[in-house]
């Protein structure tokens, strides 16, 4: 073999020796994937998982419970009604509104509440809101009256038939002039 043949086939053997690296590092089988779960995270995850339920126990604890935001609700309402009755819209219209206020509360401190506490909003808060626009007393009471149908009949299906609102006979503070300032 002369020198010239030496490295041609030298250099064929070198160009096969890389592409056969080449493809080898192709072919290398991939590294087995971390586990889903390492120890680290499920450490973690325990974590996360007792600090919410701490949470939860503190949103029940500290956060109104559905009957605190009804005492609120209900004086709202009531004071409504004294509202519509001195023909005060502005403070009517106020009053309902914090009512929507009062309950988004109750929808968040009380999650299971919020479906039944959202269709009583739509089907009467609404209603409620769009007489007191119309300035119109009479009109204001059937709905008000209506509004006083929903209340109880979410006391009944909530299993507290034992609470029945009515039309107030009396306002729920003496120190407010219903009337507003002129
Ligand atoms: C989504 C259902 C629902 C609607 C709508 C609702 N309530 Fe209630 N209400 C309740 C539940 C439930 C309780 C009892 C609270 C509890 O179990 O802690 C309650 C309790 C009350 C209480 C008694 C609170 C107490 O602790 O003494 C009053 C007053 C009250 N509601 C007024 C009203 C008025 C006024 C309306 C309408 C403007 C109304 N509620 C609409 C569910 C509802």
């Amino acid at each position: 073999m002369n020198k010239k043949r030496f490295l041609l086939l030298a250099s064929m053997l070198l160009i096969v020796a890389l592409v056969a690296v080449g493809c080898g590092t192709a072919a290398a089988p991939t590294p087995t994937p971390a586990p889903a779960q390492p120890a680290a995270s499920t450490d973690l995850t325990a974590k996360v998982d007792a600090l919410q339920k701490a949470m939860d126990v503190q949103t029940k604890i500290i956060n109104p419970s559905t009957s605190t935001v009804m005492m609120e609700y209900n004086t709202r309402f009531a004071s409504t009604w004294y509202a519509a009755q001195a023909q005060n819209w502005d403070l009517a219209k106020f009053e309902v509104e914090e009512m929507g206020g009062v309950q988004a509360v109750a929808e968040n401190t009380r999650p299971k509440r919020a479906a039944a506490l959202q269709a009583f909003k739509k089907a009467s808060l609404e209603p409620l809101a769009a007489a007191v626009e119309k300035k119109d007393k009479a009109a204001f009471e059937a709905t008000y009256d209506k509004t006083i149908a929903a209340c109880n009949a979410c006391h009944v299906s909530s299993d507290k038939k034992f609470i029945k609102i009515q039309r107030p006979t009396q306002a729920p503070a003496s120190s407010v002039d219903y009337a507003g300032q002129k």
